[in-house]
């Protein structure tokens, strides 16, 4: 599949990194240097391509968003209706600048701004694993798939995020429609607080036990 990603920090390489080993064809774009931009394609590898990020929307056919909460909703607001049909991975999470707590919730989330900033689009919220995870040799943890709720209106969307978790070597659960990002972005802060904070670190996550699967 061709993925575009916009931000090309922590999340946006290890996501990259992880689809492009397993055969996507990827399209970076989004960081504040040319340099910084080039870093990444090399982190990537698997012949990764970068650009502005209106060439990875128009080269996706799945658009990956991982920037900082702080300038998400000014740079999809900035493609215009741009990304209108596209499936939009919104992997961010609206945290304060400083990791104290969420900026919004739980009356509305971060991935439904985004929704209404994208409008046309098939958002689908799906907070990926720790960088520090996506980015060490294996995501497993104590034996287990760090599981990814993955949130969305649009079903075929939803599944097709859920398979792309799924190629990172994590558990893509099929939670449902995109307001249950009211309640995974808390779910996301808290991992913040327990990893950062209380001295857990960062190779943690969590996991959907269940007798059956979904
Ligand atoms: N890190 C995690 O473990 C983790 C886990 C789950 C969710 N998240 C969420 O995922 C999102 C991305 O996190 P991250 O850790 O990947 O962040 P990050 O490493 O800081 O990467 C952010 C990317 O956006 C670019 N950027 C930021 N401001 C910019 C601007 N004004 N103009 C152009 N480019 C800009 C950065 O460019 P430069 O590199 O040039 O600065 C970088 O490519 C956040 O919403 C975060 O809450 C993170």
């Amino acid at each position: 599949m061709k993925i575009g990603i916009i931000g090309a920090g922590n999340v946006g390489t290890g996501i990259g990194k992880h689809l492009a080993a397993k055969g996507h064809q990827i399209f970076l774009s989004f960081s504040k240097t040319p340099e910084a931009l080039e870093k990444a394609r090399n982190i990537v590898g698997g012949g990764a391509l970068s650009g502005s990020v209106e060439q990875a929307i128009a080269f996706g056919d799945v658009v990956i968003l991982a920037t900082p909460w702080g300038v998400t909703i000014e740079t999809v607001r900035s493609v215009g209706d741009g990304l209108s049909g596209k499936v939009l991975w919104d992997t961010t999470n609206p945290l304060k600048p400083d990791m104290s707590g969420l900026q919004i919730g739980t009356d509305t989330s971060g991935g439904e701004k985004v929704a209404k900033a994208a409008p046309g689009a098939l958002v689908v919220k799906a907070i990926a694993p720790f960088a520090e995870v996506l980015h060490s040799p294996s995501t497993i943890i104590a034996g287990t798939k760090p599981g990814v709720f993955v949130c969305g209106d649009h079903t075929n969307a939803r599944k097709t995020i859920v398979q792309l978790v799924n190629d990172l070597d994590a558990e893509g659960v099929n939670a449902g429609p995109l307001s249950l990002a009211r309640y995974t972005e808390p779910l996301g802060m808290l991992s913040v607080q327990l990893a950062y904070m209380n001295g857990f670190g960062a190779r943690i996550g969590s996991a959907l036990i269940r007798d059956m699967p979904v």
